[in-house]
């Protein structure tokens, strides 16, 4: 039913934060601002909702969602927790991580939410928009990226109405995201512990609590943002790149200026802000490719070059 809507745009006051919680409480699809991404948000306890966000992002049923929660006393209600995890949850949230932890059997969460893996992925955002949204509809929300399946990720209510509008209920307005990066995701299983997505949480952050990764014996853990094709503008991208070709639209860093520059004061926390808008303006512009200037790999970098190989592969 949320196909054929007009997608209403609200803004992020008392009314449009009512609004949206009416429409996620009643089932429907509403995108929502967090510090990473927009997310599209559906209650996770109805297996419709859920099924609707499939459906409007043209995603795979074997790719499971992130379910968000306000606090670590309701993600200890969906998942079990061990000293590990706590940890992580006390230093790190809310914030940009996720947690892929063994599901409980009688958690209230559809099926499809966790794409029958005995195991869920559980964050708990900062953002003060997300955060009244939960409180205010009092349920985990599953919520993957506000975009439709393989392409740019959305850090604006643009670029989220540039791929859903009219697939979706409404989009909440809460202006550009701070980190504009995905969170990083971490499993936890028995025997140690697996980085599936690098993100605003470093691997040093994650090692100085948890020690080392080590091999994970246990059956291997499939993230499909990890699949090597994602983030894709929609036409060949160049990585590396120190200067530009005349039909290339070029996004640079630091000294290298372009069409659009990640950050002038080569900071790779403001590139990483700006990421996907540079990569949205190379998908909308003239050009038929895209050139990108070299990105230093320390701390958040890392998490911008993993998206930066899979939008050019
Ligand atoms: O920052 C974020 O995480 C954003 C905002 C909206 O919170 N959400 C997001 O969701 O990036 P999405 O659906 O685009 O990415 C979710 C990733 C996918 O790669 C999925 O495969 C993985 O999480 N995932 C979900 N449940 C999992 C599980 N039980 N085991 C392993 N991976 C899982
Ligand atoms: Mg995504």
């Amino acid at each position: 039913m949320s196909d054929k809507h007009r997608t209403e745009r609200l803004t992020a006051d008392d009314a449009g934060l009512a609004r949206a919680a009416q429409l996620l409480v009643a089932g429907e699809l509403v995108a929502v601002p967090t510090e990473t991404v927009y997310g599209l948000a559906a209650r996770a306890d109805s297996a419709e909702a859920v099924a609707a966000v499939y459906r409007a992002k043209g995603r795979p049923d074997f790719n499971p969602l992130i379910v968000h929660v306000p606090d670590l006393a309701q993600a200890e209600r969906l998942a079990d927790f061990d000293g590990r995890a706590r940890l992580l949850a006390e230093r790190f949230w809310p914030g940009p991580l996720t947690l892929v932890l063994p599901r409980r059997p009688e958690a209230a969460i559809a099926a499809a939410v966790t794409a029958g893996l005995s195991t869920i992925a559980l964050r708990c955002p900062a953002h003060p928009i997300m955060r009244k949204l939960l409180e205010l509809s009092a349920l985990p929300l599953a919520a993957p990226s506000a975009n439709r399946s393989g392409a740019v990720s959305p850090t604006t209510a643009d670029h989220v109405l540039g791929t859903l509008d009219q697939r979706i209920a409404a989009v909440l307005d809460g202006g550009p995201c701070a980190r504009g990066l995905e969170s990083t995701i971490v499993a936890l299983r028995e025997d140690g512990w697996q980085l599936l997505r690098a993100g605003p949480v470093t691997e040093l952050e994650l090692q100085s609590a948890l020690g080392k990764p080590r091999p994970v014996t246990s059956a291997m853990i499939e993230a499909p943002g990890q699949l090597p094709q994602h983030y894709s503008p929609g036409k060949p991208v160049r990585l590396g790149a120190l200067t530009a070709q005349d039909d290339e639209f070029f996004i640079g860093f630091g000294g290298l200026s372009g069409h659009c520059n990640l950050s002038p004061r080569a900071d790779t926390a403001e590139a990483a802000a700006h990421l996907y808008a540079c990569l949205h303006a190379a998908a909308l512009s003239p050009f038929a490719r895209v050139a990108v200037a070299p990105v230093p790999d320390e701390g958040i970098g890392a998490a911008i070059n993993d998206r930066l190989r899979r939008a050019a592969a």
